[in-house]
């Protein structure tokens, strides 16, 4: 039997784009995607998609109504399903034993309890969303725990390493597909199964089979590498700006060589996102319940690096602008945790904004993509005084920085790095500072404007702080 229809559990950022471009690749099969949030599913029917991601819009139009379809019948999607991708979130526990740290699994557990529940033939179930190693293990005790007579169950783990912002062509030409299954000839044949949908569109030699554990650890190991690189160059951004070295020179310089690679080596103000932290804290709390408290420890500290990049960035806007923020209006440049996406999950630009807040500062923010609502909920969620009349949302750059003694630019939009600066400069309280979180303006031509710029990794305009009398002079 071939592969003729899927149910996707989740249709979020990874449930979305995956399924749909499945369906554009797969005219033969019939893919209904599934939400419990009937608000998402009523965007994803419309010409609103609930997510930005460019090239989406375009796949969904092609697909939506012949081959692609959401719907919040989770179960008849499930009933009529051959095979079932869990897409769903696994977001950090806040809650128990290893909160903040380990991965809350409810979400997956009540995916396979309903699977049980309304399955009436045999289906092959597949982990797409990142889990602890041996989480299929706990899947598999409760669908065979539960299944209805003659039904069987297959568990993969196929984790999905899309990138926000550049996800379609992610999926369309990934690096790799990794496909994790049971050692058995049942286990084999769902393996062959999944890999023949994939080979629709990407090449076998592209598609990695794995055992299952291998493949669950897999996905958390990359994303941990990741992130460790970005932590590694972030770590010498300090000693750059201390010692006179460029930060950008430096990873230049390193990754030429062709055993490190030039990818992935950006100085910023911190990684952000849905997952490098919730990933890492994942993998540091499997290491101490394994007893491997020095592999949790070195795991650990990519994290507590990218806690100290942002403090640090933030710490540097505060002494630079005479070590006092208060009711000083600064404008804010972004609000996404990358260019090319509405989503702020753990997006660095929150941990500025609330440090700056805590100071006494007032907000003017401008993201593109990131709605009014979703700033004002992230930061709500901080205690912070009269927060209404201390962040103001604005739907371009020039407004946003009228009468604002500072630019903080925390997003990469391309758009940032066309704006007219001496436009903005004119329009701002003297002196004018930039502080540029990402390294994407040309920091000499400002300079010539007359801003006093800061960036990471790089001196630019040398302010000597006087922490007595609080007085700056540019140098
Ligand atoms: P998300 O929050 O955007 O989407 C998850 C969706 O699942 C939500 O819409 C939620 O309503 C739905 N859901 C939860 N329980 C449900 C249930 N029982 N029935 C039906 N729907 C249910 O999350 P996401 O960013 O798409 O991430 C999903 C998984 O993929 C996570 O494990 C994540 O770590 C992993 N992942 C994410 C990315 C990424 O870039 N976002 C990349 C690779 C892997
Ligand atoms: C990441 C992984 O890249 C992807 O493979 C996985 O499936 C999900 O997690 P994502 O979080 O969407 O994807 O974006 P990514 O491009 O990895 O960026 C994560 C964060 O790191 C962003 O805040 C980005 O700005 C930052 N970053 C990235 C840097 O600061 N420097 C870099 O060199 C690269």
């Amino acid at each position: 039997m071939t592969i003729k229809k899927i149910c996707g559990i989740g249709a979020g950022y990874v449930g979305g784009p995956t399924c749909s471009v499945i369906a554009l690749m797969c005219p033969d099969i019939r893919v209904t995607v599934v939400d419990k949030s009937k608000e998402k599913i009523a965007q994803w029917n419309s010409t609103k998609l609930p997510i930005y991601e460019p090239g989406l819009e375009l796949v969904v139009k092609k697909c939506r109504g012949k081959n692609l379809f959401f719907s919040t019948d989770i179960e008849a999607a499930i009933k009529e399903a051959d095979l079932i991708f869990i897409s769903v979130n696994t977001p950090t526990k806040t809650f128990g034993i290893g909160k903040g740290r380990a991965a809350d699994l409810k979400y997956v557990e009540n995916t396979a309890r309903m699977i049980a529940d309304v399955a009436t033939s045999d289906k092959i179930v597949v982990e797409k969303s990142t889990v602890p190693v041996k989480a299929a293990e706990s899947i598999m005790h409760i669908l065979r725990a539960n299944h209805k007579p003659g039904v069987t169950y297959q568990i993969l783990s196929n984790p999905e390493f899309l990138a926000e912002g550049t996800a379609i062509d992610n999926l369309i030409n990934p690096d790799r597909v990794l496909i994790g299954g049971e050692d058995s000839p049942q286990g084999r044949e769902a393996v062959e199964k999944l890999c023949k949908i994939y080979e629709n569109w990407i090449n076998r030699d592209k598609i990695f089979t794995t055992n299952t554990w291998s493949s669950e650890l897999s996905k958390l190991a990359a994303n941990a590498f990741l992130a460790q690189r970005i932590s590694s160059i972030n770590s010498l951004s300090p000693v750059c700006e201390a010692t006179g070295a460029d930060v950008t020179e430096v990873a230049r310089a390193v990754g030429l060589d062709s055993r490190i690679g030039s990818k992935f080596l950006q100085a910023s103000v911190g990684f952000g996102g849905s997952c490098f932290q919730k990933d890492l804290l994942n993998l540091v709390y499997i290491c101490e319940c394994l007893n491997l408290p020095e592999v949790a420890a070195y795991w650990q500290q990519v994290i507590d690096m990218n806690e100290y990049q942002k403090s640090r960035f933030s710490t540097k806007v505060i002494e630079s602008l005479f070590n006092t923020v208060t009711d000083k209006r600064i404008a804010m440049l972004g609000f996404a945790f990358k260019k090319n996406t509405g989503d702020t999950r753990e997006s660095p630009a929150i941990t500025v904004a609330k440090n700056l807040l805590d100071e006494g500062a007032v907000l003017h923010i401008y993201d593109p993509k990131v709605e009014e609502f979703q700033i004002i909920d992230n930061l709500s969620a901080f205690d912070i005084d009269n927060i209404k009349n201390r962040v103001n949302i604005y739907h371009d750059a020039y407004s946003a920085t009228k009468n604002t003694h500072a630019i903080v630019l925390c997003t990469e939009w391309d758009e940032f790095m066309e704006l007219d600066y001496e436009r903005i400069y004119v329009q701002m309280t003297k002196p004018a500072y930039i502080f540029d979180g990402r390294k994407i303006l040309d920091h000499e031509k400002l300079q010539k404007i007359g801003f006093i710029v800061q960036t990471i990794g790089k001196r630019v305009s040398r302010i000597a702080v006087s922490k007595t009398w609080g007085s700056s002079t540019q140098m």
